[in-house]
């Protein structure tokens, strides 16, 4: 074979493998609003980072007239590249050839990055687009799942590992995205269910579309499945980068700093006002937050799900913190099942990624009602419990108002070994209530009373004068100290820094029992 030969030979292969499924399908996929496999691996890495493997690889399928069916590259596209100049690893699903369905060789590619990435440290993103299992292959392409399952669990807490549902993902398949650590959705081209609609009409009679069954706004909103939606492809990249720039690659780096002009020792007045006077009113935990962060620079975590708990991350001196707080605005903060395990997840993938945690406390207790109790708030309420015990990553805890019963234990109490906490004037730190409180202590007395009332409100108003404060705590050291609003940020930064070599361990285990 001539030189001109050979070179021929591997241009006619790699432009196969670049056209995929053909001109035809791939507008298909444009009309349909989606981008392609490589389009959309161009638009998340650097610009001419990525590196391609496995180009060439061909399916072994050689049944169902398969052998007449054959692409280079057998539709997924995988390989190597920078984020903001930082490896990752990446597979896309290509729609256009055979529904980018999952084959014995597919799987053996994405296994192949995913080995590189816990070898080398870091993180894995898939750009799922598929029809599951490919049909024609049968068993070989659900062993090939299960590959992927298992090298998603092993590098569960080794390396960051994202997922965007840019098309169908169904049956079994959803199973490697929930194994993630972050899952993102495009607005109505991406679907995940387990059972589609026609399997759910003919065996529970239910009639529901793929939409709502599984689309981006049904997994952000009531599954919790997504932790992020956006309008198209492309903003779903473009999240996917501002993800990455707030993470470690791996278990044993630390996140990437990014040096700010926000001064550390800014003080913020209007902090001092922001929370009302009365305490049963609302206020927004972001408009403190942004206020507090490095330049107000916030990037929500499952911003649409369990809305009285707020998730996700900030700078603070350039460093990346986790931020976890209630939400007075909704629901009044309280913590119930679902806020539980969002708060539960998040914590615990901080404590895994060496992120700082900074819980901003608002919290009247947990939410009442035999929905809760029967649906299991004891067990998921505990999850939360255990995530904040077990985590050894600096930890520091600021109540801004309402600190009540076992949510006070909860949300990062000095008790579960956090390094500061601190309360701002206002805190009400308390088992319950004091109406309640009183109801439960004086019943007997107030009943007696020639004037029940009178003697109730001077109890309850003797109760907040004594617990409806800071400084109870304050005085036993469960506080460190009462700062005012305005003084958070430089408290907050000189606490990290404090903090920065911070050694603490688990007793020797093979894994925790996690209430599940
Ligand atoms: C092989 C497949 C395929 C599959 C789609 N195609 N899914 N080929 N295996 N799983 C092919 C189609 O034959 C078609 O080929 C092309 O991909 C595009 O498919 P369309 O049906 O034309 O596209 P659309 O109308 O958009 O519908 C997309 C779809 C549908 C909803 C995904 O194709 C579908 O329902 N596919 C089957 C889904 C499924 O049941 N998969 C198995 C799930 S179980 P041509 O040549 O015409 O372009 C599973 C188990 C995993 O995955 C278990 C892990 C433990």
């Amino acid at each position: 074979m001539s030189r001109a030969t050979r070179q021929q030979e591997l241009e006619r292969r790699r432009a196969a493998a670049e056209a995929g499924g053909g001109p035809a399908r791939t507008e298909r996929q444009h009309k349909e609003g989606k981008l392609s496999a490589r389009e959309r691996v161009r638009l998340l890495l650097d610009e001419g980072s990525f590196e391609e493997l496995d180009k060439l690889v061909r399916h072994r399928c050689r049944d169902f007239g398969m052998e007449e069916n054959i692409v280079d590259g057998d539709g997924f596209v995988t390989g190597f590249g920078l984020v903001h100049g930082r490896l990752v690893y990446v597979f896309a699903q290509d729609f256009t050839v055979l529904g980018g369905s999952l084959s014995e060789t597919n799987a053996q590619k994405i296994v192949k990055i995913m080995d590189l990435a816990m070898k080398n440290g870091a993180p894995v993103i898939g750009l799922n687009d598929s029809g599951g299992a490919r049909i024609q292959e049968g068993v070989v392409s659900l062993g090939g799942y299960a590959d992927i399952f298992l090298r998603n669990t092993l590098a569960s807490g080794v390396v960051p590992q994202i997922s965007a549902i840019m098309g169908p993902c169904a049956g079994g398949a959803v199973y490697s995205p929930a194994l993630t650590d972050f899952v993102l959705m495009v607005e109505g081209t991406s679907h995940m269910f387990v059972t589609g609609p026609d399997v759910i009409k003919t065996v529970t009679n239910e009639e529901v579309d793929k939409e709502d069954l599984g689309g981006a706004e049904t997994h952000n909103t009531r599954s919790g499945v997504a932790h992020f939606m956006a309008p198209d492809d492309a903003a779903c990249l473009r999240q996917i980068r501002r993800l990455l720039s707030f993470l470690p690659s791996n278990n044993r780096d630390e996140p990437p700093r990014k040096p700010s002009s926000d001064p550390i020792d800014r003080m913020d007045q209007s902090l001092d006002t922001l929370v009302p006077e009365e305490s049963n009113q609302p206020y927004d935990i972001k408009d403190v937050i942004s206020r507090i962060v490095d330049d107000g620079d916030f990037m929500e975590v499952h911003e649409h799900y369990a809305r009285n708990i707020v998730v996700g991350f900030a700078r603070l001196d350039g460093r990346t913190v986790g931020i976890c707080a209630n939400q007075p605005a909704f629901l009044a903060g309280c913590l119930d099942l679902n806020s539980s395990v969002k708060g539960a997840r998040f914590v615990r993938f901080c404590d895994a990624f060496n992120i700082p945690i900074i819980t901003f406390e608002d919290v009247p207790g947990f939410l009442p009602g035999t929905d809760q109790e029967w649906n299991g708030i004891i067990r998921h309420g505990a999850k939360l419990l255990y995530a904040y015990a077990e985590a050894t990553v600096p930890k520091i805890t600021v109540i801004t108002r309402k600190a009540y019963g076992g949510a006070y234990c909860v949300m990062g109490s000095k008790h579960l070994r956090t390094d500061l906490n601190y309360a701002w004037p206002m805190a009400e730190i308390a088992v319950m209530g004091a109406e309640g409180a009183v109801n439960i202590v004086y019943r007997r007395e107030i009943a007696a009373s020639a004037d029940p009332e009178a003697t109730r409100a001077e109890k309850v108003q003797e109760f907040k004068d004594r617990f409806a404060s800071p400084y109870v705590s304050a005085e036993r050291g469960f506080i460190d100290d009462v700062i005012e609003p305005h003084e958070t940020r430089p408290h907050l930064i000189r606490g990290l820094r404090m903090l920065e070599n911070k050694v603490d361990t688990m007793p020797k285990k093979k894994h925790g029992n996690i209430p599940l």
